[in-house]
């Protein structure tokens, strides 16, 4: 049986927080798309832990992590990552498994991000610059490096016929990238032999194996819905599927054994990079949620963009992946507002058509409905009855109009400011 946990906006929604909360009823936690662009922050024992490609289960004993097929693995930021969460406390050689399908991430994928971003001028994506988008090119172009590649005698040939087209795209940016690349691939081959010490497997039998013996997985997406390759708003974008069907092609998981989707989303909405944000606020409410909801990437550090709940947009992830129940996060950051506002439509887009092809910040104009605000502090309450009732009017509106029950309303990062509905 699986569980999928998706973020329903632009990333970002607390998905690490989540996961960590609801991974000791899970026996394996499995990611299964996306790469070092995320970010997944944990506060275990009041000190905080950030995930960027092992799992979030990796903090719980007896939990099994596994990277799936899906996933991009840069070497270098991944033994970074499993040194600072060994030295953290967490018995990551025993908990992580690694697919051996999973793609590498070369030194120079990085460099041709940040090469691509450079010649795309004022139209560049924002990316994180972690090498995500030409790994998976060269993916789906097929000449790509796995990471059961590396076990290979022909490894150091494979990665040098990938280097010499890379070559010939630099040439063609006129991108200087030699100095970065020898500094980084030395490293890079002590990571990828670093990364043989550890549990790499044939990922789709592993899983398959503990879904037969009855066992829990919960498979834990990255990103967010609306930054899905092929529903998000591309090309803003990033470049795997983000949204419950990317659960199945990243893990070699059969769609009937998925029990449950659940889906998160932030009571107002924030974007990082570039690309159409509807409801974005360029004011000091804007600067309010910034400032009190502490929207700087865990990645990269770059101040995110912020506005109001954007309802058409939750309401197509949450049909895109046929979400179950949702949670909701960051709600104490609304309080002190008197007023709170959530779009609940585009004008003059139909039913049918609630996320045009292309919503273009121009084009799309959000229709708001206004929610009384509420002054207290609902961080410090640990009961939903306890919650003010304007508040507990804006959780049933929302619940009525997406059609999906919210389960659980985080109002903190602890792991006791969460708060479960019945
Ligand atoms: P890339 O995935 O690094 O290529 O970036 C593509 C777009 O996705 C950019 O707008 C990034 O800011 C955004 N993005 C990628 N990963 C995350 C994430 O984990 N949280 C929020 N935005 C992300």
């Amino acid at each position: 049986m699986v569980d999928v946990l998706l973020g329903l906006q632009w990333g970002d929604e607390g998905k690490g927080k989540i996961a960590d909360f609801l991974t000791p009823s899970y026996d394996v936690v499995a990611r299964f798309q996306g790469g070092p662009n995320a970010g997944h922050s944990l506060e275990i024992n009041g000190k905080k832990h950030v995930l960027n490609t092992i799992p979030s289960g990796i903090f719980h004993e007896n939990c099994i992590n596994l990277i799936g097929n899906g996933v991009v693995i840069d070497p270098i930021l991944l033994r970074a990552e499993i040194e600072k969460t060994i030295a953290a406390g967490a018995d990551v050689r025993s908990r992580l498994y690694i697919s051996k399908k999973a793609h590498l991430i070369l030194p120079s994928h990085r460099l041709l991000d940040a090469a691509s971003e450079k010649a795309k001028g004022d139209d560049k994506i924002g990316s994180t610059l972690r090498g995500i988008s030409p790994t998976y090119q060269d993916k789906t172009g097929r000449s790509g490096l796995r990471i059961g590649d590396a076990d290979s005698p022909d490894f150091k040939k494979l990665y040098t016929k990938a280097l010499e087209k890379h070559i010939s795209v630099f040439r063609y940016y006129a991108f200087d990238y030699q100095e970065e690349l020898t500094r980084l691939e030395s490293q890079w081959f002590e990571a990828v032999e670093y990364l043989r010490g550890f549990k790499q497997v044939n990922s789709e039998f592993f899983l398959h194996r503990h879904i037969t013996e009855g066992k829990k997985v919960l498979a834990e997406g990255a990103q967010g819905s609306l930054l899905d390759l092929d529903f998000g708003s591309y090309p803003y974008v990033t470049s795997s599927n983000t949204i419950s069907g990317g659960a199945c092609v990243g893990l070699g998981l059969a769609p009937k054994h998925i029990r449950k989707v659940t889906g998160i989303f932030k009571a107002y909405c924030t974007r990082v990079g570039s690309g159409p944000f509807p409801t974005e606020l360029n004011d000091e409410t804007g600067e309010f949620l910034r400032t009190k909801g502490h929207e700087f990437g865990a990645t990269t550090g770059r101040p995110r963009r912020t506005g109001w709940l954007d309802l058409p947009a939750l309401k197509y992830a949450i049909m895109l992946s046929g979400v179950d129940e949702l949670i909701m996060m960051k709600a104490d950051v609304l309080s002190g507002l008197d007023t709170i506002n959530a779009a609940l439509s585009y004008e003059g887009c139909s039913d049918e058509e609630q996320c045009p092809f292309n919503i273009q910040g121009t084009t799309v104009t959000p229709v708001y409905k206004e929610f009384a605000g509420w002054q207290e502090d609902i961080s410090v309450m640990r009961q939903y009855n306890e919650l003010p009732e304007s508040f507990r009017n804006y959780i049933s509106f929302m619940e009525a109009e997406c059609a999906v029950p919210i389960r659980i309303i985080s109002i903190g990062p602890d792991r006791e400011q969460t708060i479960q509905k019945k």
